[in-house]
């Protein structure tokens, strides 16, 4: 049932809590658990529909996966090729990186798999994980670029040593996952350094993986027919999640929370940087290093922010927190502009499009020219107005967040979607005194 929501004015927010666990890592961590022999026993995983959708494609294929408890998971997996074919269409829901990562496993199958996802998903584009797949071997029946699509891997896949035209952790990693499958070396160029789980984790798993710095961006190699071997996984708190937290704490008065075990890797932190650049007090306290991957618990007060020029070399790192910066350089004072979000156009929504409509309903002044979104902040938000969240969850929350520091509350028409990352946000956010209806 759709279910609409608004923030209503909001003051002291306060406590100390945690975030569920990164999605992009939960991801991975069923994924390389299932491609591994052994066990994997994982804590902290997601339990959000995004990655449910990840664990059940997996289980069709064979791989053991068992919820053990809130958060802790064990995969026992078949080792790379030991995959069988799924009697089911594989459907992955919301989650674009659900599926595009899986079409590198699938790549090195030979049988066939269906890859259905729900409308939002069903308009994102494939080909960019399809063409480099196409070339190592990947087929299919249907359409080009848009599922529902039936893939079918080659008897044996060959290497490729790939530039990403577009900055995408996710094509990124459908062919390093590939390359798994496959005999030699698989490299991938980026020019822009995109979040860099896959490869980390992969290390971790016993694959043999290698990064170069290189003249104009980074080579990643990874060596093929690998044996990975399972290993244990603590999942640390989502940044992407975390950030609505920072926002709503920045935007009520009286403010001070504290968000335990927050993922910090470089690739994701381009939000917080950019806050700290707006005048935002926030601290990275107790920073410490937990499977692999640097975290910290972040600390942070209501501020005034000033408007800030972010550079588009910057939005890999921040990419899912562009609709929650802009709510919040409404409340800034000055022009905020984000520049290069051209690839915003291509997620759960045309994020551009719904930000920047969602701004004018709620009275903030705002342009697109180019691939650049411009705010004009004055230093607080009058709110009202109705938001079209077109499926897409991270539209939902941020005006969700900006909603309990407007003027007028702001009605968001569905909040169903948030259940694909953060399914306990409402209440998380409740109990830090934030008020909703
Ligand atoms: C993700 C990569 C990003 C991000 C998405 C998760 C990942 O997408 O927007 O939410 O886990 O690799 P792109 O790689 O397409 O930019």
């Amino acid at each position: 049932m759709i279910k609409s929501l608004s923030g209503l004015n909001s003051k002291n927010l306060s406590g100390t809590v945690q975030v569920p666990g990164d999605k992009s890592i939960s991801h991975r961590a069923v994924i390389f658990g299932a491609l591994s022999t052994g066990e994997t026993e994982i804590h902290g995983l997601l339990e959000a529909d995004d990655v449910l959708a990840t664990a059940q494609a997996v289980g069709n294929m064979g791989a053991s996966v068992q919820h053990k408890g809130s958060g802790h998971w064990i995969i026992r997996g078949l080792g790379v090729g030991g995959f069988q074919a799924p009697s089911v269409p594989l459907d992955f829901g919301n989650s674009g990186t659900a599926a595009r990562l899986m079409m590198g496993v699938i790549a090195g199958h030979n049988f066939e798999a269906k890859f259905v996802g729900d409308e939002s998903l069903s308009r994102r584009p494939m080909a960019r994980v399809l063409d480099p797949l196409h070339e190592m071997g990947l087929n299919w029946h249907e359409q080009f670029d848009h599922l529902p699509l039936t893939l079918h891997g080659p008897e044996r896949l060959m290497p490729i040593e790939y530039k990403l035209p577009v900055p995408s952790a996710q094509v990124k990693s459908a062919i390093l996952i590939a390359g798994l499958f496959a005999p030699g070396v698989t490299s991938v160029f980026e020019t822009e350094a995109t979040r860099d789980h896959t490869e980390r984790m992969l290390g971790y798993f016993g694959a043999e993986v290698s990064v170069e710095e290189k003249e104009g961006g980074r080579l990643i190699s990874v060596k093929g027919d690998a044996e990975m071997n399972g290993a244990p996984v603590a999942v640390p708190g989502d940044p992407s999640s975390a950030a609505f937290l920072t926002a709503a704490a920045l935007v009520c008065p009286g403010s001070d929370i504290t968000i335990k075990g927050v993922l910090i890797n470089p690739t994701r932190i381009g939000f917080y940087k950019t806050l700290l650049e707006m005048g935002a007090d926030i601290v990275f306290e107790n920073e410490r290093t937990e499977s692999g991957e640097p975290i910290a618990d972040i600390r942070v007060k209501h501020s005034q922010l000033s408007g800030v020029d972010v550079p588009a070399e910057r939005a890999p790192s921040m990419i899912d927190e562009y609709p929650m910066l802009a709510c919040l350089s409404g409340f800034a004072k000055g022009t905020t502009r984000m520049r290069g979000l051209n690839e915003l156009r291509v997620k759960e929504s045309d994020r551009l499009a719904a930000t920047q409509a969602g701004l004018k309903m709620v009275s903030v002044s705002s342009e697109i020219e180019g691939d650049d979104l411009i705010v004009h902040g004055d230093g607080k938000v009058t709110g009202g107005g109705f938001i079209k969240t077109q499926l897409d969850h991270r539209i939902a929350m941020s005006f969700l967040v900006m909603s309990l520091a407007a003027e007028d509350p702001i009605v968001v028409d569905d909040t169903r979607m948030i259940a694909t990352s953060f399914p306990s946000f409402i209440g998380l956010m409740e109990s830090l005194g934030a008020r909703f209806k």
